[in-house]
């Protein structure tokens, strides 16, 4: 068998380039060098106590069956809960569509909304998956190049010029990977308002939205009622290998995500939404507050000290555990040097190129997902490569 039997679409489907990466510290460390990781999108805290717990409970007690696609009704009814609780926001929790990871999410409203050759407008550097959610479904990614003038968010005004007779619909990220940066309420809503105008749809995910350090959390869903709001229990609620998520979606296109679910996944892991009932009960909603607290010194920490070393951040991001450096002072070619700092020092770290085309070269992301004692390490491995004269 040839790649002729490979579908065609898989051309333009490529892997992240950290994996290989990834697999390369992870041969280092199995040959017993030491690697600092600072490269990984996930947080390095474990689900919390009572969320294993729970669990192990559904197991135990043979909660293992399928559920109803959209999830157990409980699951729902936090999720509802959470926002009210919250965010002040009274969400039905017939909107609430649990899914696996935001990942399903994505797919499962890029497969209802988006048909064939419709153009979806998204941040370049933005989240690599996205445009692979588009193409899936046959439809066309416009990746819309973004810089620290815009705090690497899209605009109202650079939506209302790039929307063409087959654009339908915008996808934003707050906060946003690789970039950390937050989109602000009126920016939002400037957004949402030129996308009703033309007819289209506003997707927000919202992934990261408990990990904001100084400006007020708020959700999507108080701009309007009618924007698909993506979150997930992978980062805030240190989640990520449950593959949970949620959508909240207008109830006019609940059951088409229903059918679209039922036929796709069945249903997600129901071990896995019995224990994510937990993540918002008292004790773990404080433990995520601590971890939020730590993030914050992370970044507090690692920002200044990547600054001191000849890095710049033209925008310092207000959320997430990511800080997207701009190494033009030290490099021309930001793959060249991750793979070079790697081998050389054993410092991992994500190549601009993950993310986009633009200016991704001169882009270095860093993920805070380690401890302070760790990045410090970090910085001093990358100083001494620096000294020794970089790639
Ligand atoms: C912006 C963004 N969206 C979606 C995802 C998908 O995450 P998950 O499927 O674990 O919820 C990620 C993962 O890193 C992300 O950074």
């Amino acid at each position: 068998m040839t790649e002729q039997y490979i579908a065609r679409r898989m051309e333009r489907i490529v892997p992240f380039y950290v994996m290989d990466l990834l697999a390369k510290a992870k041969q280092m460390e199995a040959a017993g060098r030491s690697v600092v990781h600072m490269e990984v999108g996930q947080p390095d805290f474990a689900a919390p106590p009572p969320v294993v717990a729970a669990g192990k409970a559904a197991i135990d007690a043979g909660k293992t069956g399928y559920t109803p696609a959209t999830g157990i009704p409980e699951l729902r009814q936090a999720v509802a809960d959470y926002y009210s609780d919250h965010f002040g926001r009274a969400v039905d929790p017939r909107r609430i569509i649990v899914t696996p990871g935001s990942s399903g999410g994505l797919q499962l409203l890029m497969g209802v909304l988006i048909n064939p050759g419709q153009e979806v407008l998204m941040t370049d550097p933005g989240y690599p998956c996205n445009k692979n959610f588009v193409e899936f479904v046959s439809g066309v990614p416009v990746s819309l190049p973004v810089g620290p003038e815009t705090d690497y968010q899209l605009t109202a005004e650079m939506v209302r010029q790039a929307w063409t007779g087959r654009s339908r619909a915008v996808l934003v990220a707050s906060p946003a990977n690789p970039t950390g940066t937050v989109l602000s309420r009126e920016e939002l809503q400037n957004i949402h308002q030129v996308v009703r105008e033309r007819g289209g749809v506003l997707i927000v995910d919202e992934i990261y939205q408990g990990l904001i350090y100084e400006s007020e959390a708020f959700t999507a869903l108080d701009v309007a009622d009618d924007i698909f709001v993506l979150n997930s229990f992978s980062k805030y609620f240190g989640m990520t290998g449950w593959r949970l998520g949620w959508i909240v979606a207008p109830p006019f296109f609940v059951d088409s995500i229903d059918c679209l679910a039922q036929n796709i996944f069945l249903s997600c892991s129901a071990p896995a939404q019995y224990a994510a009932l937990e993540a918002f009960s008292a004790d773990c909603l404080a433990i995520f507050e601590e971890r939020r607290q730590a993030f914050r010194r992370r970044r507090d920490f690692l920002l200044p000290a990547l600054q001191r070393i000849g890095f710049s951040f033209p925008v310092e991001p207000g959320g997430a555990f990511y800080l997207y450096a701009d190494c033009s002072r030290l490099t021309g070619d930001s793959f060249a040097f991750a793979y070079d700092l790697l081998a050389k020092q054993g410092v991992a770290v994500t190549p601009g190129k993950d993310f986009g085309s633009h200016r991704c070269s001169e882009h270095i992301r860093f993920a805070y997902t380690n401890s302070v004692e760790n990045m410090a390490e970090g910085v001093r491995r990358i100083e001494r490569y620096l000294a020794a004269g970089a790639a």
